[in-house]
């Protein structure tokens, strides 16, 4: 087997998708759906480091409130997660006409979602301005919130990840699940919501 140069990319590893929950102005949550998230440890603590692109509603709240929750995307919350990253929120007032069953931190001030089998609460300790428009935030785990199910630890590790269901985004704008089945394009599970409202 040879390994030939490719174009610049992240494709074939996979990544787990998170809906970041920020509290608007008038109190109402707004999630938005992100994949580039990984862990760091700190004195402090365990961290998340996440980068968020252009300008967007859920950076602006973010970067307002400095706190937000990340929520495992299952793959129950498929269709919801992928019409909120499909959904500008800057560009769409009505964006949160679709909601999940929404709850509070327990620590901090954000919109968690109860379907969500992991969510965490963050704390923003850094902001990295990438000076392009991009900004990568550095954020203490406060806390974590999890589907009591996932917590038998007499039921092995692998059964409990796959009764999780978490969705993953392993590459070539796709949708895959844990056990490796297809579960879409981009833009394509969200069409289910619009079917049901019909
Ligand atoms: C599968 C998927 C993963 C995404 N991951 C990210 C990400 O990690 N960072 C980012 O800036 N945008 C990401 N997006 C785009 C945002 O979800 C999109 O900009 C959305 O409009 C954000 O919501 P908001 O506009 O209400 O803030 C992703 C979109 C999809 C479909």
């Amino acid at each position: 087997m040879a390994k030939v140069k490719t174009e610049i990319g992240n494709d074939f590893c996979p990544q787990a998708l998170f809906l970041y929950g920020t509290k608007q102005e008038d109190g109402q949550p707004h999630f938005g759906l992100f994949c580039w998230f990984s862990y760091y440890h700190s004195a402090e603590g365990l961290g998340v480091m996440t980068c968020i692109g252009e300008g967007k509603q859920t950076k602006d709240l973010i970067s307002k409130n400095g706190v937000f929750s990340a929520n495992l995307v299952s793959e129950q919350l498929l269709p919801l997660a992928d019409y909120y990253g499909c959904t500008y929120g800057r560009t769409t007032p009505d964006k949160m006409k679709y909601l999940p069953a929404v709850e509070w931190g327990e620590v901090l001030d954000v919109p968690t979602i109860a379907e969500s089998p992991v969510s965490f609460e963050l704390e923003v300790k850094k902001t990295i301005p990438m000076g392009d428009g991009s900004d990568i935030f550095l954020c203490l785990i406060r806390n974590v919130t999890k589907d009591e199910k996932l917590l038998d630890t007499g039921v092995p590790f692998t059964e409990r990840l796959i009764q999780a269901a978490p969705v993953l985004a392993p590459g070539e704008s796709t949708y895959s699940s844990i056990d490796g089945r297809y579960l879409g394009k981009w833009g394509e599970p969200m069409q289910s919501l619009a079917d049901a409202g019909k």
